[in-house]
This record gives structure tokens, sequence and C-alpha cells, in this order.
């Protein structure tokens, strides 16, 4: 018995495409982040942030900073940490940073977001933050890079390597890298009480299983969704809260390697301007919040949905399984596990991954090395 593939072919471990591969991997990138960063009581040790206790301590603000993908994990982090830790957390595109006047003290904590490690926009704007006096931590996927060579401290996000051009197990394992940061943070801070953490770090850890779910039983639904949105010429995808980066993340996919005109917005923005790009057949994407304990935020998305629906456009919805309301108005939906809100980007980006892949390879596209775009743009 031989296996029939050439070298490239093996590279990819049976799968067609190196993005379709990284997608699948996309719970092993989860699972591998978390690997090790626990002390035997259970307690985040992220021994190789080697910031000094007391300097750790003292941070009173976070900013990101990061291009692409990696700036859109760092948006969804910015949801979870001020949230757990109380302190402030911009979020602020590399190259836009670098060149304004930002404020930075040495009690800033400078958080660098880049899954190739060699970025030029987010290695100047490190410099700038070091000379400013503040430290930076960087979260790279990518061993002795230059970012993480510059920078004070580093957590690697262990993705793994990711050859398509698109990036997309390593935004998961960004996630997951800036969530155990957060919660670290709040641990040293004292800012949450143990068994908080605790029930947070139990959420993450389910993870990797609900996307497992998710690429197994929703393939074929997003598939079929891609084949019949073929002929659409543009996209709007809609969400708020975490779900908000969730959007701008599934449009930049679409961007990216279907070459199809798509735009993000925050799903409270429709009403003030957006909607009136919504016609008769627009496709519309909207990534549901979970239902659960009467999420505020649930109703607000509907309400969406129906003033789009109201317009004769196309819904599809990333939305909590069993969730009636969205059943009823979505002309197609892809299934989440039950998860908390903070947890849902996790599973939420996976179908747009793939429905961009697939609307990518319905055209004809070569999905691993989109047009004009470069893995790691090494330029200013
Ligand atoms: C390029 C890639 C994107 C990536 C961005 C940031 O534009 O095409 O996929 O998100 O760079 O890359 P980094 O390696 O810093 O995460």
């Amino acid at each position: 018995y031989t296996v029939d593939w050439d070298a490239s072919a093996a590279e990819k471990g049976g799968w067609d495409s190196f993005m379709d591969k990284e997608i699948h991997e996309d719970p092993a990138a989860v699972q591998r982040t978390l690997l090790g960063r626990f002390d035997k009581n259970g307690d985040v040790a992220l021994d190789e942030v080697r910031i000094d206790e007391h300097d750790f301590k003292a941070i009173d603000k976070i900013i990101v900073i990061a291009c692409g993908t990696a700036a859109y994990a760092g948006m969804v982090a910015k949801y979870a940490i001020e949230h757990w830790v109380r302190i402030p957390v911009e979020i602020e595109l590399a190259h836009e940073f670098r060149y304004r006047d930002p404020i930075l003290t040495p009690r800033t904590l400078v958080v660098a977001i880049s899954q190739s490690g060699e970025t030029m926009d987010t290695l100047m704007a490190l410099r700038h933050a070091r000379e400013q006096g503040s430290k930076v931590l960087a979260i790279c996927n990518t061993q002795g890079a230059s970012i993480p060579r510059e920078s004070d401290a580093v957590l690697y996000t262990h993705a793994g390597p990711e050859v398509a051009v698109a990036s997309t197990k390593a935004f998961v394992a960004q996630i997951t890298a800036a969530y155990l940061l957060g919660l670290y943070l709040a641990q040293v801070k004292g800012a949450m009480f143990r068994d908080e953490i605790r029930h947070i770090l139990d959420s993450l850890k389910n993870m990797p299983r609900k996307i497992q779910w998710m690429l197994d039983t929703q393939t074929k639904t997003i598939h079929q969704a891609a084949e019949r949105m073929l002929n659409a010429q543009s996209f709007l995808f809609l969400g708020r809260h975490v779900g908000y980066p969730v959007a701008l993340e599934g449009a930049l996919k679409l961007k990216e390697i279907a070459y199809t005109f798509t735009e993000g917005f925050a799903a409270g923005e429709l009403k003030h301007g957006p909607i009136a790009l919504v016609d008769e057949g627009e496709p519309v994407v909207f990534i549901v919040p979970p239902e659960r304990g009467r999420n505020v935020l649930h109703a607000k998305v509907l309400s969406g949905i129906e003033e789009v629906k109201a317009r004769g456009a196309f819904i599809i919805a990333v939305a909590e399984e069993g969730d009636k309301d969205v059943e009823r108005y979505a002309d197609v939906v892809f299934w989440r596990p039950a998860c908390p809100t903070l947890m849902s980007p996790l599973v939420d980006v996976v179908p747009l991954q793939l429905f961009a892949m697939d609307m990518a390879k319905l055209k004809g596209y070569d999905v691993d090395k989109p047009r004009n775009l470069a893995k790691s743009v090494t330029v200013e």
C-alpha cells in the first residue's frame, strides 16, 4: 500500500490546500496555546512573561498594536480584558499608532500581536513604544522572529506554522493567548476571585471541542451557502460586542481570498448608514450572540436582522444551536454550540473562514496565494 502524493500534497496532510488544513487545525491551535500554561493548582502560570512582578502589577493600561487579522484578535481581547481586569485596553493599527503621538507611560503595557513576527508596521510601532519607556509584550506564532526578539516579553501562540496567506488558525490562537494574558493579569492584580478565573478557564478549555463540533457538523451547510452565493457582488457582515471584530474578520477573509467587495460593521451602526446599502437579495451575515441569560445584545442583533429582512436581504447567521428567533428570519444558519459570549469568537470565526475558502475555491482562485498579498509584509 503506497500513498500517491507529491511532496507538496504531503505537506498539506491530505487537504487540497494549506488553508483547508489550517482551518481544520483551529481546535488544535487553541489547545496547544493553552498547553503548559497552568501551575499545579490550576492557576495561570506564564513563566515566559518575564516582566518584574511589581511592574506587571502596576500596569494601568494596555495598548494592543497589530495589523490585519492580528488586530481583530486584539479587538476581541479588549472586550474580555477590560471586563476581567478593569483597566482600559486600546487597540490600534500599528501603522496609525506609530505616526501620531500616543500617550505611553512606564505603566502602559503594549501588546504587539503578530503571527509572523516580522510585520514592519508592527515592529516600528513596538520600537516607538519602547523608546517612550513602555514595556512591550509580543504575542507571536514564530519562534525567534524580530518582534518577539525586540520585545520585553513573549507569549508564543503554538498554532504551528501557518502557510496560507490568509490567517486562520493563528487568529484563534492569538485570542487564546490574549485571554490567558488577561486572566493572568486579573490573577496578579487580584481583580477577580480565583473561582471566577477558574470558571472562565474551564470555558476556555472547552473551546477546542466546540470548534471541532462546528467543523464536524456545519461544513456541508457552509459549502452549500457558498454555492448559493457564488454570484453575489457584495456582502455586509454585522456583529455587536465581540461579534463586531468577528464580523470584520469574516469580511476580511472574503476580500482577501474571494476578491468580493465586503464590509464589516458594528450592527448598531446599521441604522446610521449601512442600511442604505441593503436592497432585495443583498447578502448580510449576522453574528448573533448567545441567547442565554436574557442577553440584551441578542435582542438588539435580532432587531437588526428584522430590519434588513424587511428590505429583502438574504440573511446568513451564525447563531447558537436552537435559537428559534434566528431560525425564523435567517435564510441560512451556521450553528454554534452553546458557550459564553466572550468565548463565542473562537467558534464563530470558523464558519466564516470556511465560507470564504469555499467561495474562493468555487470561483477557481488559489486560496493559499491570493493575488497582491504577502504572508508577511516586511515594508512599511
Ligand atoms: C498580512 C497578511 C495578513 C496578516 C497581516 C498581519 O497583511 O496578509 O493575513 O493578518 O499581515 O500579519 P502578522 O504576521 O503581523 O500577524
